[in-house]
C-alpha cells in the first residue's frame, strides 16, 4: 500500500476525532460584566459571554451535561436541532422537562441529523437565554464537501440586547405592572455595544481580514425583542445558508435578521485596505407605537495592513420601519434545493397571532387603560404548567395538565387587519391547549397576524422539533380559496425554523409530522411568549419502531 496514502488515512482520522468532541460541559454560573459604566452579574455558562461555541459534523449526536451553580432554575434548548424522536432533551421549561434547580445536573442528548450550517443553543426557561447562548457550527461529514467554495476563515457574530438593570427585575417588572418590558439599554455584537454607547470605546467588536481572502460569518439574532437589519460598509455579503439548510447563494447589501434565526454569509473582503469600514445593526421595527431600542451598534472592520487608516466609512441601514426592505430581504431567500415541497396537505391549521388586552382589577394595571398586556394565538393566551412539564404529563398519561383544544381555525373572525377594532375583541382566553397530530401528516400552518393590541407588530414564530417550509407570505387577511394557488411558491421555498409574520399580514409553512414528541411553538420574541404566544404541537408514535419517541433519560430533572 502507497505510504502516502495510509498517512492521510492516519491523519483524517486524526483530525476526525481529536477537533470535534461529543461530551461538553456547561456550567451555568453568575459573573460580573461590565458594560455601560455600570457592573451587574449575569448569568454564563463557563463564565463566557456569549457561551462557547460548539462544533459538530452533520449527523452527530453529542452530550451536554449542564451543571447549574446559579441561583435560579435552567433549561437549555438547542434551537434548530430536530432531535429526532427525542422531545426529552428539547429543553423549553415545563413543556418538555422541569428546570434544572440550582445545585442539580442534566445530561441533554443533542441529536443532529439533517442539519447543515450553523444553529444555536440558548437557555429555555423565563428570560434567561438573554446571556446564556451560543453557535453551533456543523461541517460536512469527512469526505462530502460545502455547496459553495471553501472560506479562509470562519467568524462567529452573535447579536444581542444588552439591560443595564438585572434581566430577571426587567421580567418581574413587567410580568407585575402588565406594561410593556424596559427596553434595553444597549444592542452588541459579540457582547460588545460599540462606540456609539457611553463607556463603549474600547467594548468594541473589531474584525481583522486579509485582502483577498474569504470570511464565513456565522451569524445568529440572538436578542430578546429585537428583528435586526444588519450591514458591512461598502462590502457586499453573500448568504449562504440560513436557520441550518444551505440557500441558493444570494448576493445582498444589507440582511434582515429576527430573534431565533441564524444566517451563513460570506464576506469578500475586496475593498482598499487603507481604509476602515464599520458594521453596524439596529432595529427593524414596524409599529408606529409600541417603544423599542432605536439605537445602533457598531464593529469594525479593518485590513491587516490598515493600522493606521484615516477615512472610516459607515455602512447604510434601511430605515426602523422599511418594510418593503425587511420582507424583500426575507423572500429573496430560496431553499439551494428544488422540489421538496409535499404539494398534498392532509391538513391545515390556520392560527392568528395577536396582541391582547386583559382586565386587571380596579384597571390598576400599567398598559394601555389600567389593562394588562397579552398576546395569543387563535385567542388563545397560553399558560405554561407550572408543576409538571407536558411531556411527563403526556407519557404518564397524567390528567389536567393540558387540554387538546386548541383550534384549527380562529374561533371568531373578523377583518383581522382593519384600522380600528372592537373593543369587545381584545380579550383572549387564558388556558393550556395543546393540538394533536398524528404521525407522518403533511401539516401546513398559516399564520394571521392582527392589528388587536395598537395596530399589530412582527411575529418571529420558531417551532420547536422541525424545520419547515415558508411557502406563502402576504400583507392583509389571509385568502384560503385564492393564496394557496395564486400566491405560494412551492418549488424552492426558504427551509428554516423560524419565520417572521409582518405586521398584518401573514406566512404559511408546511412540515411533514415525522418526528413524534412534545413541541413547543412560539413568537420568539420573549415578552410575546411571556404574555403568551404559544401552542404545544404533540405528534404521537406511528406504527413502526421507529417512528415511536425514545424512552426517557434516567437523569431527567424531577418535577415538584
Ligand atoms: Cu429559540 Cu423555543 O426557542
Ligand atoms: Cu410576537
Amino acid at each position: 500500500m502507497p505510504h502516502s496514502f495510509s498517512h492521510f488515512f492516519l491523519i483524517s482520522l486524526f483530525l476526525y476525532t481529536k477537533c470535534i468532541a461529543h461530551r461538553y460541559t456547561f456550567t451555568v454560573k453568575e459573573v460580573p460584566y461590565n458594560k455601560l459604566c455600570s457592573t451587574k452579574k449575569i448569568l454564563t455558562v463557563n463564565g463566557q459571554f456569549p457561551g462557547p461555541v460548539l462544533k459538530v459534523y452533520k449527523g452527530d449526536t453529542i452530550y451536554v451535561n449542564v451543571r447549574n451553580r446559579a441561583s435560579e432554575n435552567i433549561t437549555m434548548h438547542w434551537h434548530g436541532v430536530e432531535q429526532p424522536r427525542n422531545p426529552w432533551s428539547d429543553g423549553p421549561e415545563y413543556i418538555t422537562q422541569c428546570p434544572i434547580r440550582p445545585g442539580s445536573d442534566f445530561m441533554y442528548e443533542v441529536i443532529f441529523s439533517i442539519e447543515d450550517a450553523t444553529v444555536w443553543w440558548h437557555a429555555h426557561s423565563s428570560w434567561t437565554r438573554a446571556t446564556v447562548h451560543g453557535l453551533i457550527f456543523i461541517y460536512p461529514r469527512p469526505g462530502t464537501f460545502l455547496p459553495f467554495p471553501k472560506p479562509d476563515h470562519e467568524i462567529p457574530l452573535v447579536l444581542g440586547e444588552w439591560w443595564k438593570e438585572d434581566v430577571r427585575e426587567v421580567v418581574e417588572q413587567f410580568i407585575r405592572t402588565g406594561a410593556d418590558p424596559n427596553v434595553s439599554d444597549a444592542l452588541t455584537i459579540n457582547g460588545h455595544p460599540g462606540f456609539l454607547y457611553p463607556c463603549s470605546n474600547s467594548d468594541t467588536f473589531e474584525l481583522t481580514v486579509e485582502k483577498g481572502k474569504t470570511y464565513r460569518i456565522r451569524m445568529v439574532n440572538a436578542a430578546m425583542n429585537l428583528i435586526f437589519f444588519f450591514s458591512i460598509a461598502k462590502h457586499s455579503l453573500t448568504v449562504v445558508a440560513a436557520d441550518g439548510h444551505y440557500t441558493k447563494p444570494l448576493n445582498a447589501t444589507y440582511i434582515t435578521i429576527s430573534p431565533g434565526q441564524t444566517l451563513d454569509v460570506l464576506l469578500h473582503a475586496d475593498q482598499n485596505p487603507k481604509r476602515t469600514y464599520y458594521m453596524a445593526a439596529r432595529a427593524y421595527h414596524s409599529s408606529p407605537v409600541i417603544r423599542f431600542n432605536n439605537s445602533t451598534t457598531i464593529g469594525i472592520l479593518r485590513y491587516i495592513s490598515s493600522s493606521n487608516a484615516k477615512t472610516s466609512s459607515y455602512p447604510s441601514l434601511p430605515n426602523y420601519n422599511d418594510t418593503s426592505a425587511a420582507f424583500g430581504f426575507f423572500t429573496n431567500i430560496k431553499s439551494l434545493y428544488s422540489g421538496q415541497v409535499r404539494v398534498k396537505i392532509s391538513r391545515r391549521i390556520i392560527s392568528t397571532v395577536s396582541l391582547n388586552l386583559l382586565a386587571c382589577p380596579n384597571n390598576s394595571c400599567q398598559g394601555p387603560n389600567g389593562l394588562r398586556l397579552a398576546a395569543s394565538m387563535n385567542n388563545i393566551s397560553f399558560v405554561t404548567p407550572n408543576h409538571v412539564d407536558i411531556l411527563k404529563a403526556y407519557y404518564l398519561h397524567i390528567k389536567g395538565v393540558y387540554g387538546t383544544r386548541f383550534p384549527a381555525f380562529p374561533p371568531l373572525v373578523f377583518n383581522f387587519t382593519a384600522d380600528d377594532q372592537p373593543l369587545i375583541l381584545q380579550t383572549s382566553r387564558l388556558a393550556t391547549e395543546v393540538k394533536m397530530i398524528k404521525y407522518g401528516e403533511a401539516v401546513e400552518t398559516v399564520f394571521q397576524g392582527t392589528s388587536l393590541g395598537g395596530g399589530g407588530i412582527d411575529h418571529p414564530m420558531h417551532l420547536h422539533g422541525f424545520s419547515f417550509y415558508i411557502v406563502g407570505f402576504g400583507f392583509g387577511n389571509y385568502n384560503v380559496t385564492k393564496d394557496p394557488s395564486s400566491n405560494y411558491n412551492l418549488k424552492d421555498p426558504p427551509y428554516r425554523n423560524t419565520a417572521t409574520v409582518p405586521r398584518n399580514g401573514w406566512i404559511a409553512i408546511r412540515f411533514i409530522a415525522n418526528n413524534p414528541g412534545v413541541w413547543f411553538m412560539h413568537c420568539h420574541f420573549d415578552r410575546h411568549l411571556t404574555w403568551g404566544m404559544n401552542v404545544v404541537f404533540i405528534v404521537e408514535n406511528g406504527r413502526g419502531i421507529n417512528q415511536q419517541m425514545l424512552p426517557p433519560p434516567p437523569d431527567l430533572p424531577p418535577c415538584y
